[in-house]
């Protein structure tokens, strides 16, 4: 799995997807760019989401809201407070770590080691093998399991209120550094994750601001501005994509988990009581839209929280098979009233809604969808990068994109550099660039282009040889099949919507 992990990575920056940051000064931890097709795959994922929340609900829309906020948003919201993360340091190594993340990992071993248990049993007993019992009976098992519950429940616990217990936990588990192996470690500290920034030039009068670590808020001061000139009547909502900021002690495992990262949320504002109804039809919709890409059932499930944040009464994550197992793609949050009461509390003003049908004035209460945009990436990334074993006996490595995602749809290559066959090929570049992106490339044999392009996951390429100079007609070679078929040059554009369009 690490194998496939790395893969991921490396093929990110050789097929220009995604490169470190300030590469050339050695990067920025935990921070990425996108290149030039990862550009193109991330807007894809971005209009994907857009289009099925904003446009295709008319009772959702936009918004575009600023980085930068008002300080008092994150004193309202909670952040200020409660957007903490406890944090150790280890005296030998200097190196600084979440505390959360190093119980976490000790708890991931107690769960594969109950997993070995149950699969040697399984090779053991074959068909008469059942699992539910065996996990409820198997004295270790059973012991792996309540331990790993018992850690957990201690770890939430010491989260919320005492920093000492999370410091005792990881003596008590003898957990060590994960690098060294050294348990030299000294107090544990809260460590706020948001950036802080300046506003104004003199330092007397320059106001303390933070990058926002949420996209969130913005909407939340902007309802009411929204609401009245959209007229919009609950429930509804409003959707926005865009950068959030958040100092991420451990970052790690690529564009997982970032400094920098982008965000896709929507809040959905409805009447106080309707609330648990609409969050189970957002969790419901929002598994809908990631299984219509097609990366596989299996490789989702929901995780509802028994721990909530600050602000909801009732949370689930979309999780997702990532190269490095199951893990949080998408949180689905019933924030009930606390935002909107707490920006009322904090700025003095009304956030009122007056509702015509119930002749009553209150403040909704709102669940919420947040997806990480990078996450989405990556899921769908990892996911579409496959070796294929193929009849002749070698290997392909092809990125099994969704066609609607591609970065470029279609790739017009001449079969030969000479005979009139490039004009023609560019020509034919030239009428389809006005519908999407397509690539034109004449170098190498053709053999080897197909190869590029599966690499790239272009879903189409179209390759024009002698006989197109007789009849008009090209091959289409489609990527995941690999078969060629041959058509008139006039039916190409119709052929390549079918496949692409959202
Ligand atoms: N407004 C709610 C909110 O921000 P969250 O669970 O903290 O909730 C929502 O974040 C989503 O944002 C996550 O499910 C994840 O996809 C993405 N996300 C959060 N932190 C991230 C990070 N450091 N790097 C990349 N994506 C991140």
């Amino acid at each position: 799995q690490e194998d496939i992990f790395k893969n991921v990575v490396s093929h990110a920056k050789e097929y220009g997807f995604i490169f470190p940051s300030s590469e050339v000064y050695d990067g920025l931890s935990a921070v990425y760019d996108y290149a030039q097709n990862g550009v193109e795959l991330k807007k894809n994922i971005r209009e994907y989401w857009w289009k099925s929340m904003v446009q295709m609900n008319d009772n959702i829309v936009g918004l575009d809201a600023a980085i930068l906020m008002h300080p008092t948003t994150w004193k309202a919201s909670g952040h200020v407070d409660a957007f903490n993360d406890p944090l150790i340091d280890n005296k030998d190594s200097k190196k600084r770590y979440r505390a959360d993340t190093l119980v976490e990992d000790y708890c991931k071993k107690l769960e594969d080691k109950a997993k070995k248990e149950i699969d040697k049993a399984r090779a053991r007993f074959g068909d008469a093998f059942n699992e539910e019992e065996f996990v409820t009976t198997n004295a270790r098992v059973v012991e792996y399991f309540a331990k790993k519950k018992e850690i957990l429940s201690r770890l939430a616990k010491g989260m919320t209120d005492d920093l000492q217990d999370v410091k005792a936990l990881i003596e008590e588990l003898e957990i060590a550094d994960p690098e060294t192996g050294s348990r030299n470690w000294t107090d544990v500290k809260q460590f706020n994750l948001m950036f802080g920034t300046k506003l104004g030039a003199s330092a007397d009068s320059a106001m303390d601001l933070y990058l926002r670590p949420e996209t969130a808020q913005g909407i939340f001061v902007n309802f009411l501005n929204v609401q009245k000139s959209g007229r919009m009547k609950v429930p509804f909502g409003i959707a926005q994509t865009g950068k959030a900021f958040r100092n991420e002690i451990v970052a790690r495992q690529f564009i997982f988990r970032m400094r920098e990262f982008e965000q896709m949320e929507m809040q959905f504002f409805v009447r106080p009581g309707d609330e648990m109804q609409w969050y189970e039809h957002w969790k419901e919709t929002r598994l809908k839209w990631h299984l219509s890409l097609g990366l596989g059932k299996q490789n989702y499930r929901f995780h509802d929280h028994e721990k909530l944040a600050h602000y909801a009464n009732a949370a689930a994550d979309i999780e997702f098979n990532f190269p490095f197992g199951f893990k949080e793609l998408e949180g689905i949050h019933s924030r009930t009233d606390f935002d909107l009461k707490a920006h009322e509390q904090f700025s003095g003003r009304k956030l009122q809604y007056f509702d015509a049908e119930l002749n009553q004035n209150y403040v909704p209460y709102v669940v919420e969808t947040s997806v990480g945009l990078d996450r989405m990436f990556l899921a769908v990334f990892a996911t579409s990068l496959q070796e294929e074993a193929l009849e002749d006996g070698s290997t392909r490595t092809v990125l099994k994109l969704p066609a609607v995602l591609a970065p470029t749809k279609a790739a017009v290559l001449p079969l030969v550099k000479k005979d009139g066959l490039p004009e023609i090929a560019k020509k034919i570049m030239d009428d389809l660039k006005w519908d999407f992106n397509v690539a034109y490339d004449e170098k190498d044999a053709v053999g080897r282009r197909y190869r590029r392009q599966d690499a790239l996951g272009t879903p189409f390429c179209i390759t024009v040889d002698h006989q197109t100079i007789e009849d008009e007609t090209v091959t289409i070679r489609h990527r995941d099949t690999m078969k060629q078929d041959r058509v008139k040059i006039t039916e190409l554009k119709d052929i390549i919507e079918n496949e692409v369009s959202m």
